[in-house]
C-alpha cells in the first residue's frame, strides 16, 4: 500500500498475519492458515484498528487479512491502514457488509479481495492462492527491462479528428502485434471513450487516482487498469460532468510512473486542454504523434502544437497523421499546403472509412483491429512500427532522438504568415 518501504523491516516480514474481530472468524481461518504453511498464531483479534496500531510499528506481512466488522466507515478506514501498510502487502478485507458497492470501493482501493462473512474454507483457499500468485508474480516490467520504456501520447490537433481512434489502434497493434504489455492511459477525463471503443467498463480507477493521488502505488496500478486483454490494460474514466477535475496533475504524473513499472508500453490519449493545463505529461514521453485533419483551423493548431513541443520538450520525436482524408480530392486544404504551412512532412495519410469506423464501434474493437485487412488502413501497423522503432532506438543513440531531422524548422514565420500563403479554395463572401 502507500507507506514507505522501510528496508530494515521488511526484511523480517511475515508472510501472513490477521486482525480479526471474533473467535468463530479466527477458528475458521487457523487451519486454512496451517495449510497454506503459515503460523495460525498470527491470527489476532482486534479487527482493523489493531491492524492500524500494530502495522504503524512493525513490518507489513505479505499477506494481511483484515475484518471490517467493527469499522463505522470502512473505505475510510482501509485509506488509514493503507498509509501505514508498506507497498507489495496483498491485503484481503472481511466483514458482514454484503454490498457490491463497497466490495468494487475496496477493490479499487487496494484491496486484493472482500470475503463475507461467516468465512468460507474454500473460499478462503481460493483468495489466498491467489494472493500467493499475485506475489510470486514476476512484475511484468522485470521480464523485459533491457527494453526501454516506450511512452507515446496522442494527441489531436481539433476534436473529432480521430485521436482516441488512433490511440486505441496504437495500443492494441503494440499489445496484439509487437507483443508487449501495453497501457492505454486515457485522460479525457470526463469524456474519454478508451474503454467503450474496447467495449469495457471504465471502472473507477483513474478517478479514484485523481480525488487520492497518495494511493497510488503498484498495486493500485493492477487493481485500478480494466483489462482488455493479457497484454493491453485501460485507465479510462467516464467522470460525472457536474464536477471538474481537481488536480493539480500530480495524479496523471505519478500514474505514468507507475504505469512505466509496471508496463512495457504506455500510451496516453492526451486532449489538447490537458497538454495546455499539465504541460509537464509530456515530460517522459519519447514520442508524440499530432492526429488532424486537413482543414484551416486544424493547420493553425497543428502549427501551434508542433511549435509548443519544439519549445517545450525538443526531445519528443513527433509523428503527423492525417486522418479522415476524404477520398475524391474534396479538401478544405490540399495535403502539399497543408505541409507548407506546418513546415513539415505529414508521415502518415489515413483515409476516410467509415464503412470500418461504424464496424468497430459495433464490435467494440479497435480501428486497427476491425480494419485489419483493410488496406487504406495499413499505416495504422506502420505508425505503431515507428513509434517502437523511435524508443528503442533512443536508448542505443539518445542523440538521434533529439534530431528532428524529419522537422524543417529553418523558416519560420509568423502563423498568420504561414496560414496566408495557403492555397485555399473558399467560397467567396456575398458583398
Ligand atoms: N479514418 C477514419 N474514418 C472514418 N471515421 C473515423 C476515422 N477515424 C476516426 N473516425 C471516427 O471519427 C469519430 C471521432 O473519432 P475519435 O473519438 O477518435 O476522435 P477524437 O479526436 O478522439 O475526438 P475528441 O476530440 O472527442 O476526443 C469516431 O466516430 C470515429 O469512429
Ligand atoms: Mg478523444
Amino acid at each position: 500500500m502507500n507507506a514507505p518501504f522501510s528496508p530494515g523491516r521488511t526484511a523480517h516480514r511475515e508472510p501472513f498475519v490477521a486482525f480479526v474481530c471474533d473467535e468463530a472468524t479466527a477458528e475458521s481461518l487457523r487451519p486454512i492458515a496451517i495449510e497454506q504453511g503459515w503460523n495460525p498464531e498470527k491470527v489476532n483479534k482486534g479487527g482493523l484498528r489493531n491492524a492500524v496500531q500494530t502495522l504503524s510499528v512493525s513490518a507489513s506481512p505479505n499477506v494481511l487479512l483484515v475484518d471490517l466488522s467493527e469499522s463505522g466507515d470502512p473505505l475510510n478506514d482501509i485509506n488509514a491502514l493503507a498509509e501505514v501498510c508498506e507497498p507489495g502487502t496483498v491485503v484481503i478485507a472481511t466483514g458482514q457488509v454484503n454490498d457490491v458497492r463497497l466490495y468494487r470501493d475496496l477493490v479499487a482501493s487496494g484491496i486484493q479481495d472482500y470475503l463475507l462473512k461467516p468465512l468460507n474454507p474454500d473460499v478462503l483457499r481460493e483468495t489466498f492462492v491467489q494472493a500467493q500468485a499475485a506475489l510470486s508474480a514476476p512484475k511484468q516490467a522485470d521480464a523485459t527491462s533491457e527494453r526501454p520504456h516506450c511512452a507515446v501520447a496522442v494527441i489531436g490537433t481539433r476534436g473529432g479528428v480521430g485521436a482516441s481512434t488512433l490511440a486505441t489502434s496504437i495500443s492494441w497493434l503494440l499489445s496484439e502485434k509487437a507483443g508487449r504489455s501495453t497501457a492505454l492511459l486515457d485522460l479525457d477525463v470526463h469524456f474519454g471513450t478508451g474503454a467503450l471503443a474496447l467495449d469495457l467498463e471504465p471502472g473507477r480507477g483513474l478517478t479514484d487516482a485523481i480525488e487520492n493521488p497518495s494511493r497510488i502505488d503498484g498495486l493500485f496500478i493492477e487493481r485500478a487498469m480494466v483489462k482488455a486483454s493479457d497484454k493491453l490494460a485501460v485507465l479510462s474514466a467516464e467522470a460525472p460532468i457536474n464536477s471538474p477535475v481537481m488536480t493539480d496533475g500530480a495524479a496523471f504524473f505519478q500514474l505514468q510512473e507507475e504505469i512505466r513499472g509496471a508496463f512495457e508500453c504506455t500510451v496516453v490519449d492526451l486532449p489538447r486542454t490537458m497538454l495546455v493545463n499539465y504541460p509537464h505529461l509530456i515530460t517522459d514521453v519519447q514520442v508524440a504523434v499530432l492526429v488532424t485533419e486537413l482543414t484551416l483551423a486544424a493547420a493553425r493548431d497543428a502549427i501551434r502544437i508542433l511549435s509548443w513541443f519544439k519549445s517545450n520538450a525538443p526531445h519528443t520525436q513527433m509523428i503527423v497523421v492525417a486522418n479522415r482524408v476524404p477520398a475524391g480530392g474534396q479538401l478544405e486544404i490540399s495535403r502539399k499546403d497543408f505541409e507548407g504551412s506546418i513546415e513539415r512532412k505529414i508521415d502518415y495519410l489515413i483515409p476516410y472509412d467509415p464503412k470500418t469506423a461504424v464496424q468497430a464501434a459495433k464490435l467494440g474493437k479497435p480501428l486497427a483491429e476491425a480494419g485489419k485487412s483493410v488496406k487504406g488502413l495499413a499505416p495504422l501497423a506502420e505508425i505503431a512500427e515507428r513509434v517502437i522503432a523511435y524508443t528503442d532506438a533512443a536508448e542505443d543513440a539518445p542523440k538521434d532522438a533529439k534530431g528532428k531531422s524529419k522537422v524543417d524548422t529553418g523558416k519560420g514565420g509568423s502563423l498568420l504568415g504561414r496560414l496566408s500563403s495557403l492555397s485555399i479554395k473558399l467560397p467567396s463572401k456575398k458583398k
